[in-house]
């Protein structure tokens, strides 16, 4: 631990994506027919409202990404608005999105879409969503749809954001929907994920063969407390079951790895159980999450394994001041670089987010954007962080 950086004036290579990334229902605003609306509605969770109003103001926001100097965006697709009623596809809303594809595409953005992104159509809350077997084959036929009907239009596929993610929160923690705290049904749904992920490879392969088709994972950095042996098990069990499991299964079934990095963990044993810690010292971003950019050069190594492109499809820290953003960029690259360097085939890189958005059961408090929204008037604003993106590429 504790390698310093190789290089400091850092420039990512050519033909390296240096994206930003977006997810519908946190910018689009207006997503009524999802599951994250329904619970809005009920007071469960913060409501998202006009969001950033980014589905009428897409092409403005790509420009202003286009502007800063970005070459790629990640954004995703609604499957609310694609299929609001079960079996019935909205043509309209299948349109619209490509107009936002097309117009990524003149702006000179390269296209990665995402087809779930945590939020369900409520049609399949209210069956159980990834719950059941049913839940599956509707992901998988969702998905076949869209390869259909925009599979031109589309540069790289992602099938699900961060699975371990929307699972624990939503049936371990219980804190986002369907609010369960069930451990029989948390296992149900990760496993059902990896099924949902495969059924969505073949069926997206199925109309596009040459389509190049992803997952997201949102993998940790543990790290063992004082090296210890004992804390060391303890960090290869959870490296094991956290970052590996799911990969394991859908290895053959996916054409490249997104790695989401937020996280170092440092585990400790002792005769109280085990302890999951930040560590004390080093810094942290507006909802108290360590930063230590050395992580993402292991969470990646961790991936060479698998024999596959990577890509980091997120990485961002939440900063109103604005005053950690462009050290923070600067440092991951840095060290995602030395993991290319070191053999990986790293693609990209995603910034997450393009703009501040709506954070999910935090509301519109966290502020991740190179772009600041003001959500009175859906005014943007540059941050001058951004300005980090124009040196990397070396224009
Ligand atoms: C998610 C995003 C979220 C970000 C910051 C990731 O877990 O994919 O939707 O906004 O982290 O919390």
């Amino acid at each position: 631990m504790g390698h310093t950086l190789p290089e400091i004036n850092i420039k990512v290579p050519a033909g390296f994506l240096l994206g930003a990334a977006i997810s519908a229902h946190q910018v689009e605003g207006n997503n009524v027919d999802s599951d994250w609306w329904h619970w809005e509605k009920q007071g469960r969770v913060p409501e998202s409202g006009q969001a950033c109003d980014h589905y009428n103001r897409y092409s403005a926001d790509f420009q202003i990404a286009r502007d800063i100097g970005l070459n790629a965006m990640r954004i995703s697709i609604e499957w609310a608005r694609i299929e609001p009623e079960q079996g019935k596809w909205d043509h309209q809303a299948v349109e619209h999105y490509r107009q936002v594809l097309k117009d990524m595409k003149s702006k000179g953005l390269s296209r990665m879409v995402t087809l779930h992104h945590f939020t369900l159509p409520q049609w399949l809350a209210l069956k159980g969503g990834f719950e059941t077997q049913d839940g599956v084959e509707a992901f998988a036929r969702y998905s076949w749809f869209v390869a259909e009907n925009l599979g031109d239009e589309i540069d790289l596929w992602c099938t699900i954001n961060e699975p371990e993610v929307f699972s624990s929160q939503g049936y371990y923690k219980g804190i986002w929907p369907p609010f369960k705290r069930n451990a029989l049904k948390l296992v149900t749904v990760y496993r059902n994920l990896t099924k949902a992920h495969i059924r969505a490879y073949r069926a997206i392969k199925s109309a596009k063969p040459q389509a190049e088709v992803g997952i997201v994972k949102n993998n940790v950095h543990y790290e063992p407390y004082q090296g210890n042996p004992v804390n060391r098990m303890a960090c290869a069990a959870a490296d094991y079951f956290g970052n590996r499991w799911f990969l394991d299964r859908i290895r053959r079934d996916t054409d490249f790895i997104g790695l989401n990095f937020y996280f170092t963990r440092v585990i400790s044993i002792d005769f109280s159980g085990a302890h999951v810690a930040n560590s004390p010292e080093r810094p942290k971003s507006d909802m108290g999450w360590q930063t230590f950019p050395e992580g993402i050069y292991h969470a990646l190594s961790g991936l060479k394994r698998y024999g596959k492109p990577v890509y980091v499809t997120e990485n961002g820290i939440a900063n109103a001041r604005d005053d950690m953003r462009m050290d923070y960029i600067r440092q991951h690259i840095g060290w995602a670089l030395k993991a290319r360097a070191e053999g990986l085939d790293l693609r990209g890189y995603y910034y997450w987010s393009l703009m501040d958005n709506y954070e999910w059961s935090d509301g519109f408090g966290p502020l991740f954007g190179l772009v600041e929204v003001d959500y009175s008037t859906q005014a943007r604003k540059v941050r001058p962080s951004a300005a980090v993106v124009k040196e990397l590429m070396n224009a």
